[in-house]
C-alpha cells in the first residue's frame, strides 16, 4: 500500500507538473491526458459502487419480479426518434469527433427520471442522447465496432458527489437513513441535492440539461448542454411548472406526450470550452464552469418529429437500450473521476438486468420503426 501511494504521489506531481507546462500560457488548458487524476482510493471505490449497486438490481429483481430495470433513471417518461444535425462551418477549435464535419444522424432519445416512479417526485431528470450510424471506431473495446455515440444530459449544471469513496458513503448513509449526517459532513453535496430536488417540471421537452462531468474534445475539454428551442425560430424556450402539480404520478410523460401528438419539439446542442483549469476543474464535478468565463456554443440540433413513443414495442425497445457516456468516439471520451467510476459501473448494470431478463444486448442501428414513430 505504502509503495502504491508514493508511486502516485510521484506520479501525479510529474503528471502536476506537465500540466503546467503545457498550460503556462494564462487560458490555454492543457492537453487531455495530463489532467486527470486517479486517487489511490478510486479503484477500489469503484468496485465496491458496482458491487453495491448490483445487489441493489437484483434486490429489485428479487422483490418486484422482471423486468429487471436500471439502477438509476429505471422510469422513462419516453424515448422518441430524432434528428441530430452538426451544424456546417464549426470553428476549427471544435471540429473533432463527432463534430468533425456537418451531419444528421438519427437518434433515440431517452427522457427519465432518475429517481422514482411518481413524476411528482424525484431528483434529476435524463435526457440520454444515443446518436446512430457514426462511423470509426469506439472506446469500449468489447464494442468498438458499434455505430454508436453517446450523450448523458441531466436537468442540471453539476453533479452532487465529488469522489468515489465519497459516493460509497453517500450510498450507504442513503440506504441506512443517515444521509443527513453524510451531508454535515459534505455540505457542499447536501447543497447540491436540495437544489436538484426543489426544481418543479412541467414538460420533460422544455427542460434545459447538462452532462455535468466534462469531455474531451481532440486535446482540449468541453462540457454540454441541450436548450429547447421553438422549431419555427430557434429562440430559446422555458418550461412553465404548473401550480400545483397535477395529481397524477405519469403526469410528464402525459405532458411529452400531449406535446408531441399535436408538433415538433426542437433543441440545440452546445458546448462549453474549458479556458481555465483552475476554476473549470476535470477531476471535480460539483463545480461550475462559468458560463460568463465561457459561453457554450451551439454545434448541432435536434429535431424530434410530431410523434407517439408508447406502443408496446416501443417501450420494450427503449427499456432494453443501453446507454452510457462510454459508447463514444476517442475524440470525446469521457473525462473525470465520474465518468471513470461510470465506466465500470453502467457496463456492470446493463449487463446484469439484459442476463435476468433474458434478453441480448444490441446497439440499434436507427433504422427500428415502431407504430406510430416517424418512418425514416
Ligand atoms: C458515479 C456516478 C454515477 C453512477 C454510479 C451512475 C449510475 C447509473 C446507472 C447504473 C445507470 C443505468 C445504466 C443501465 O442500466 O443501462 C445510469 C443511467 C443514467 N445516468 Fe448515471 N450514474 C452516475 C452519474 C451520472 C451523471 C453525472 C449523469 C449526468 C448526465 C448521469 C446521467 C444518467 C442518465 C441520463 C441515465 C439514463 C440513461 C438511459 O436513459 O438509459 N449519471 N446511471
Amino acid at each position: 500500500m505504502g509503495r502504491i501511494r508514493s508511486s502516485y504521489v510521484v506520479a501525479s506531481l510529474v503528471i502536476g507538473l506537465g500540466a503546467f507546462a503545457l498550460g503556462a500560457r494564462p487560458g490555454i488548458p492543457a492537453s487531455s491526458a495530463s489532467q486527470e487524476r486517479v486517487a489511490p482510493d478510486e479503484r477500489a471505490a469503484t468496485e465496491q459502487i458496482r458491487d453495491l449497486l448490483e445487489a441493489q438490481v437484483r434486490e429489485g429483481f428479487r422483490k418486484d419480479g422482471p423486468p429487471a430495470k436500471r439502477d438509476a433513471h429505471a422510469k422513462a417518461q419516453g424515448c422518441v426518434k430524432a434528428r441530430f444535425t452538426v451544424e456546417r462551418a464549426l470553428p476549427a477549435t471544435l471540429r473533432r469527433g463527432i463534430f468533425a464535419r456537418p451531419a444528421t444522424y438519427t437518434a433515440w432519445i431517452r427522457f427519465s427520471n432518475a429517481v422514482g416512479s411518481d413524476d411528482r417526485s424525484g431528483l434529476a431528470r435524463g435526457m440520454a442522447i444515443k446518436l446512430t450510424g457514426v462511423p470509426g471506431r469506439k472506446l469500449l473495446p468489447a464494442e468498438a465496432n458499434a455505430r454508436t455515440q453517446d450523450l448523458l444530459l441531466v436537468n442540471y449544471p453539476v453533479f452532487n458527489i465529488r469522489t468515489a469513496s465519497d459516493y460509497v458513503q453517500f450510498f450507504e448513509a442513503n440506504r441506512a437513513g443517515t444521509v443527513d449526517a453524510f451531508f454535515a459532513k459534505h455540505p457542499r453535496a447536501g447543497a447540491l441535492t436540495a437544489a436538484l430536488a426543489a426544481q418543479r417540471i412541467g414538460n420533460p421537452l422544455l427542460l434545459r440539461y447538462f452532462s455535468m462531468t466534462p469531455y474531451a474534445l481532440g486535446d482540449r475539454y468541453v462540457k454540454y448542454s441541450a436548450e429547447p428551442v421553438s422549431c419555427a425560430t430557434r429562440t430559446v424556450l422555458h418550461d412553465a411548472p404548473p401550480n400545483p402539480l397535477p395529481d397524477d404520478p405519469n403526469y410528464l410523460r402525459e405532458a411529452m406526450t400531449a406535446t408531441l401528438a399535436h408538433g415538433a419539439a426542437c433543441y440545440t446542442f452546445m458546448l462549453q470550452l474549458q479556458t481555465d483549469p483552475a476554476t473549470m476543474p476535470i477531476e471535480d464535478s460539483t463545480v461550475l464552469w462559468s458560463e460568463a468565463r465561457s459561453p457554450f456554443v451551439a454545434v448541432a440540433s435536434i429535431d424530434m418529429p410530431e410523434q407517439r413513443f408508447d406502443s408496446p414495442a416501443q417501450r420494450r425497445f427503449c427499456e432494453n437500450l443501453s446507454y452510457t457516456p462510454w459508447h463514444s468516439l476517442p475524440a470525446n471520451r469521457p473525462v473525470g473521476v465520474i465518468n471513470r467510476i461510470r465506466r465500470v459501473v453502467y457496463d456492470a448494470i446493463s449487463t446484469l438486468r439484459h442476463r435476468l431478463n433474458g434478453v441480448a444486448r444490441r446497439e440499434p442501428s436507427g433504422n427500428e420503426s415502431f407504430e406510430g414513430s416517424p418512418t425514416w
